[in-house]
């Protein structure tokens, strides 16, 4: 059976990838940034999956105000790069995993999670810089990357957007659906977004690096009191694009720790933290990152 062997959690930032996609990793501005991937670089090296299920925001690229799903599962081959006004990022395509994706969708579905399912769409800085923050830069002309990826877009653009609780609640249903999956592959699911920024309106600038760090204590050692935290403390607390951090709650509730004690034989023990980091500023952006492995 598949197993979700750990979690990563990162933020995105379109500059970012330009910073990367320009050559200017190690321009004084953006050097401290990247010096806190390259252990996690190497960790992925160590660790590379055989899937990774990748919560993350689309833009108002993929989708619009014209549709607007709360939970999207990417069951498509293939995703390109989107044109975010400046044409598309110079990275590969992503690779997606059909047959995972597919038993993702029956099995999440009928633990009641009504998904939207998507076969064809392109994919935002959302996923493709936490893709370039793991993974680094790709050989021009590379297929793919390095890893099959499923995609799960979270609408967390325009209100009404999903509870943190029904956040770590998917996630404990993400793992179900994965350890049922008949092929001994090893999954990651990674939650992205956040930490706090606010990109308009008279707070534009915001960050909050004591509550930031708070979070994240909590995300590791509480959080299932974590996700009853209410939408309004993240946009006070974490301005108005720091409500992408429920994100991480999905890949939170697929840890081992928070699995049904009746699903696993095994003692749950919470996950091993590998690494985190914390820098600010990105841009606009307070710049978070963790990763779990399950014991
Ligand atoms: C920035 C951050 C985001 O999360 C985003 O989606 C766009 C821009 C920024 O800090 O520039
Ligand atoms: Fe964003």
């Amino acid at each position: 059976h598949a197993r979700i062997t750990a979690s990563v959690y990162t933020s995105h930032v379109p500059a970012i990838g330009v910073a990367m996609d320009q050559g200017r990793t190690q321009d004084p501005y953006w050097q401290p940034l990247f010096a806190g991937y390259e252990a996690s670089r190497r960790w992925m090296a160590e660790h590379r999956p055989d899937a990774i299920v990748l919560v993350y925001n689309d833009h108002a690229n993929a989708f619009s105000l014209d549709m607007i799903p709360t939970f999207a599962l990417g069951t498509a081959e293939r995703y390109d790069p989107a044109d975010e006004g400046w044409g598309p990022r110079a990275v590969p395509p992503v690779l997606g995993h059909g047959e995972l994706a597919a038993h993702l969708a029956q099995s999440v579905i009928q633990q009641d999670f009504d998904l939207t399912l998507v076969n064809r769409m392109t994919v935002d800085h959302g996923l493709t810089v936490p893709l370039s923050l793991m993974f680094g830069e790709q050989p021009a002309g590379a297929p793919h990357w390095p890893v099959p990826v499923i995609p799960l877009a979270v609408n967390v653009v325009q209100y009404p957007v999903p509870s943190g609780r029904r956040c770590l609640q998917l996630g404990q249903a993400i793992r179900r659906a994965v350890e049922s999956f008949d092929a001994p592959l090893k999954v990651q699911v990674w939650g992205t977004g956040g930490m706090s920024h606010q990109l308009q309106g008279p707070r534009a600038g915001l960050i909050n690096h004591a509550w930031d760090q708070a979070w994240m204590d909590r995300l590791i050692a509480d959080p299932r009191g974590l996700s009853e935290m209410p939408h309004l403390e993240y946009v006070r607390e974490a301005g108005s694009e720091g409500i992408e951090l429920v994100m991480w709650l999905i890949a939170r509730g697929a840890m081992s720790d928070l699995a049904d004690p009746a699903d696993v034989d095994v003692p749950l023990r919470a996950p091993r933290v590998a690494h985190r980091f914390y820098h600010v500023p990105a841009s606009n952006t307070a710049v978070g990152h963790l990763i779990l492995e399950n014991p």
